[in-house]
């Protein structure tokens, strides 16, 4: 079954773009490309025309994931596989597919009614990745801009859902065999493209998206620039147990984490052996220094689902 590939694109409804703006360049050393209109910001993080993209719509969450497939006909493949399982799927308008900057893409809703869009045909743009600060850049290519982490109402829903309809495999489950509280998903190389944390009563459906740095030194210093600018970093400096990544978080304008992080493993589908985590935990940090406004169901994973 042909799947999705990579996560591709996210957007982000926002209701303080300029306090955004000053995290990714001050921070994240994301390049900001300018909108379609006043109201939206393109954050670019590598030969894309942008990975991430802010609308001023003041809804504070998750808008949109994009999901990349390889052609045409894989989307359509996709397509008739939603429509098969009863999820009711519409074709993206050319308005649509031109403000993502795609060819063709379809637009859906996952089991917990997250906006979900499966598209091909990113455009490259030849023009250097510019850093807005001094660092190596991302490690993104076919594993994509990183990982996004999503609240779902009923967990083996999700799992099923993104399994058997967009040809996800499973890297880890955590919690107990009989009722896990979280799941984490890959499509290709990266651990986990996606993770899904049980949480039927959080109205945010972002718990946290990730973006991977090339060097360690990019981490640290974006640490020291937490620090410096007053950036709340809720969860500080550790090693996750799962994908090893080495990371901290930061919280955003839109009081959800972003996760900013080096050095994880990657996953060969031809060995890899679904792991089994009964607790969220690290290898060595990851101290919670804050909660994040939205209060999450499971406190043992507000503090760091990675
Ligand atoms: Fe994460």
């Amino acid at each position: 079954m042909s799947g999705v590939t990579q996560l591709g694109y996210l957007s982000i409804g926002v209701s303080d773009p300029e306090a955004w703006r000053a995290l990714s360049t001050g921070v994240l050393g994301l390049e900001v490309v300018p909108g379609d209109n006043r109201a939206s910001l393109y954050l670019r993080m590598d030969e894309h025309h942008h990975r991430i993209e802010l609308r001023n719509d003041g809804t504070d969450d998750l808008q949109a994931i994009g999901w990349e497939v390889a052609d045409g006909a894989a989307l359509h493949a996709l397509a008739q596989r939603l429509e098969d399982a009863g999820v009711p799927v519409r074709a993206g308008t050319r308005d649509e597919a031109d403000q993502r900057r795609v060819l063709e893409l379809i637009t859906f809703s996952d089991p917990s009614g997250i906006p979900t869009e499966v598209y091909y045909g990113q455009p490259l743009n030849q023009r250097p990745f510019q850093p807005s600060r001094p660092i190596s850049g991302f490690k993104t290519g076919d594993m994509g801009l990183g990982h996004v982490v999503v609240r779902q109402r009923d967990l083996q829903a999700g799992l099923k859902f993104y399994q058997d309809v967009l040809g996800f495999r499973v890297s880890d489950i955590a919690g107990p065999g009989g009722q896990p509280f979280a799941a984490f998903l890959h499509c290709n190389p990266r651990h986990h493209s996606i993770a899904m944390i049980a949480d039927p009563r959080s109205p945010q459906r972002i718990h946290h998206f990730m973006l991977e740095c090339n060097s360690l030194d990019d981490v640290g210093s974006g640490r020291d620039l937490c620090r410096k600018q007053g950036a709340p970093i809720v969860v500080d400096l550790g090693r996750h147990m799962n994908d090893h990544m080495v990371s901290f978080y930061v919280g955003n304008p839109s009081q959800f984490a972003i996760e900013y992080g080096w050095g994880a493993r990657t996953v060969d589908d031809a060995t890899w052996q679904v792991g089994h985590y009964e607790s969220i935990e690290s290898i060595w940090g990851h101290p919670q220094l804050s909660r994040m406004a939205t209060p999450s169901a499971e406190p043992a994973v507000a503090a760091a689902v990675d």
